[in-house]
């Protein structure tokens, strides 16, 4: 989408569009591989569990991070990617988000008996 047009054009109506389009270019693709935001998200909401802690393999840049801390207690969020890894910490600075830097299969050994509940 242009910048301009962009810049005029409500918020809401700038998700509408890039969520139109990214679910056309899944489609494309024949519904493989990444799946766009919105469909992770409402997976999240069917599957999640009510008042659970999540475990993400892979913060990336925080997307699902943040809007699965926004719904639930807590999130443990795994991210070796080092320059990844500090933005992390910087945008999830006093949230309920713990971070670590390493692949999951080095943390989830010492996490994973850790974390108890539903
Ligand atoms: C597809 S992205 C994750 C997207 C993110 N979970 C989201 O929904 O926005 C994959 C991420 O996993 C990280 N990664 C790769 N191998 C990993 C591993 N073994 N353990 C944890 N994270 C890993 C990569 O550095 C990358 O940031």
């Amino acid at each position: 989408m242009k910048k301009k047009l962009k810049n005029l054009l409500p918020q809401a109506v700038v998700d509408f569009i890039k969520t139109q389009k990214s679910m056309s270019e899944w489609r494309k693709r024949n519904f493989s591989d990444n799946s766009p935001q919105i469909v992770k998200q409402n997976v999240f909401l069917k599957y999640g569990i009510k008042d659970a802690a999540w475990v993400e393999t892979g913060t990336y840049l925080g997307t699902t991070t943040s809007f699965l801390s926004g719904l639930f207690p807590h999130v443990y969020s795994l991210e070796p990617e080092p320059k990844l890894y500090a933005a992390a910490c910087e945008r999830f600075k006093d949230k309920n988000v713990s971070l670590f830097n390493d692949v999951s299969e080095n943390i989830f050994p010492s996490l994973l008996p850790k974390l108890s509940g539903i």
